[in-house]
């Protein structure tokens, strides 16, 4: 109901505007900008109608007057307002001066009818005006994991939030880049080409000659030496000179090293179809240098015990001093702050020297959150980032085993990301069989694998963005999976009932296009619908994917209490004709709603 609500505000705000002017003139010139904002918000209850409008009382103070009488006052031009008639009743003042707005339901019923037409249901594109167009990219940084190390259960979590902001973002029409920003340089590549060329000297030569399957096996042997052994230590330190030198043999390792993650990584994309394009940390290797002169021309380096750094402004460490961001060590060596900083840069910077970002989004846990103040900070300060342009970090909690720990395999590993998909679809398909031998139905094999592939990755998807992901999140599969509660398979199977209900409807002949309504749980439904728009444009803003399940979840709830209380299939001709479209209208939202999770939906389960 965005363009209802936007009509609603400007009517509004033009009965405010002939008020204030009526007023006196001291009055009339203290008052601009910000309190001419109507304050419209959707109604707490739904007694109150659809809409508030809260204005009166911030009012009350610069005009001098009794908030009531403020809105006695909008009531009454609002009562002579005929554009503001036809979309809305005689608005009602409660309490101290609230005023409650209730459409009319011819108003309801057209932009319902809308929404059956619309496949975008009632989502608006941003706008596409052609001076803006270069403030239409935006860029997501996620998943993001590291080369020859573990891709664990945090970079899961940011796969799945980072895949369903950027849909969200796609879907309102901008232009997004999904960047993979690999850990794919730094001292590991030292440690394991130190390692490799001792143990399995092949593997740096020629691809798959040794299964780098356990790469991670022996990144940690790798480790362990070079914790251990000193000549181990300076071999590596070495390997890592020579690998930034550009060395052939040492960048031909490298890049051997990298695939084989590579294909480990885009497994587990296929498996939960997530496009991603990867743009490591390695690509900004020849921006270093020039990162720390820009810095330096900006009179923000400070060398601190031989090391080049930038103090932060406001973030003070333990020891009551300004929190350091060190862009380059003793050493001479660049950090992963470094890198961040030359990635800001280039993605802000217009084509086609940069990305020509106009938003820029990094999606990882928590844990990351000084790091990239630090960094936006810094870059604010260097002047990289234009005005107009935002850049946020996306912060989610940890993934904890049921035991509120760490999430860990019953031997106490780390939980492989590929067996814990597995299992998730394992179960799905013993829940599945248990509930087609219950119901005495006999399924083929394919329609047990799809089924049981599709509602486990949904489950796992699914719990994740449910949640708010600044909290932890427990991970269960017993939760996830279950077909009660805010969860994928509730959600599914809501859908499959609601589409059979349709297409069962759908073969009576349906030709009156003249929807009524009578039953207040009709209503009900119509409203809940009628929000989709504005939730999908908040997620865009907030960047909480939870919000659109928290609403598909109610919508759904609401839509079984509609199909309880009131009957569908048998209800007579006209009143059928239009439940059929309430239900149609809901598979439509819940399908859209779970594409822009990233979550396919099923026609049978
Ligand atoms: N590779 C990092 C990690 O595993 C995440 C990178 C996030 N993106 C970034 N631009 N720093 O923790």
């Amino acid at each position: 109901m965005l363009s209802i609500s936007h009509q609603i505000e400007t009517r509004i705000r033009m009965a405010l505007k002939k008020i204030i002017a009526e007023s006196e003139s001291s009055v009339t010139s203290s008052i601009s900008g910000f309190l001419l904002d109507p304050q419209l918000v959707p109604a707490t209850k739904p007694e109150f109608g659809d809409f508030q409008v809260n204005c009166a009382l911030a009012l009350a103070k610069p005009m001098r007057r009794p908030p009531r009488e403020i809105a006695l006052a909008v009531k009454e031009q609002l009562a002579n307002d005929d554009q503001f008639l036809e979309l809305c009743e005689l608005p009602q003042i409660a309490g101290p001066g609230f005023i409650n707005i209730t459409l009319r339901s011819q108003c309801l019923i057209s932009e319902f009818q809308a929404r059956l037409k619309d496949a975008r249901l009632g989502v608006p594109l941003v706008d596409s005006d052609k001076t803006l167009k270069d403030n239409l990219r935006v860029v997501v940084d996620f998943s993001s994991p590291n080369i020859a190390k573990e891709m664990h259960v945090g970079h899961l979590r940011s796969t799945i939030i980072g895949d369903c902001l950027a849909r969200v973002l796609e879907f309102r029409g901008y232009s997004v880049s999904r960047l993979n920003h690999v850990g794919d340089w730094g001292t590991q590549f030292g440690m394991l080409i130190t390692h490799l060329k001792k143990v399995a000297p092949s593997a740096l030569e020629t691809p798959d000659a040794v299964d780098l399957g356990n790469l991670v096996t022996f990144y940690r042997e790798a480790k362990h030496r070079f914790d251990t052994d000193k000549a181990f230590q300076e071999d590596s330190r070495q390997e890592v000179v020579k690998l930034q030198m550009g060395d052939e043999i040492s960048l031909q390792a490298w890049s051997l090293l990298c695939t084989q993650s590579r294909k480990e990584f885009q497994s587990i994309y296929d498996r939960l179809d997530i496009r991603l394009h990867e743009r490591g940390e390695s690509f900004y290797n020849p921006y270093l240098q020039e990162v720390v002169e820009d810095l330096d021309n900006h009179g923000l380096l400070v060398v601190d015990d031989g090391a080049k750094c930038v103090f932060l402004e406001g973030l003070i460490g333990k020891d009551g001093k300004p929190l350091p961001v060190i862009v380059q060590k003793r050493d001479g060596g660049f950090n992963y702050s470094t890198t961040d900083l030359a990635a800001i840069r280039f993605r802000f910077q217009p084509i086609p020297k940069g990305d020509g970002a106009c938003r820029v989004i990094y999606v990882t846990d928590v844990g990351q959150s000084n790091h990239f103040a630090g960094v936006f900070q810094v870059a604010k300060r260097a002047g990289w980032i234009p005005s107009n342009r935002s850049v946020e970090h996306v912060p989610f909690g940890l993934v904890q085993g049921e035991d509120g720990k760490k999430l860990k395999t019953r031997s106490g590993d780390t939980v492989r990301l590929r067996d814990l998909l597995d299992e998730a679809v394992e179960r799905a398909e013993q829940d599945l069989c248990r509930r087609l031998k219950v119901e005495g139905r006999n399924e083929d094999a394919a329609f047990i694998s799809k089924v049981s592939s599709t509602v486990g990755l949904a489950a796992v998807k699914y719990a994740d963005l449910s949640q708010n992901r600044i909290t932890n999140y427990q991970f269960s599969f017993d939760r996830m999976l279950s077909l009660q509660g805010n969860t994928a398979p509730y959600l599914l199977y809501a859908l499959v009932r609601i589409s059979g209900i349709y297409r069962k409807g759908g073969k009576c002949r349906m030709t009156s296009e003249d929807l009524k309504f009578s039953e207040p749980q009709e209503w009900t439904l119509l409203r809940e619908l009628l929000k989709f728009d504005q939730v999908v444009v908040l997620v865009e803003k907030e960047l909480l994917p939870n919000r659109l399940c928290n609403y598909l979840f109610e919508l759904s709830q609401i839509f079984n209490r509609f199909y309880d209380q009131v009957p569908v299939l048998k209800a007579e001709e006209h009143q059928r004709v239009s439940r059929l479209a309430l239900c149609r209208l809901t598979a439509d939202t819940l399908r859209l709603g779970m594409s822009l999770l990233g979550i396919p939906t099923l026609e049978r389960m």
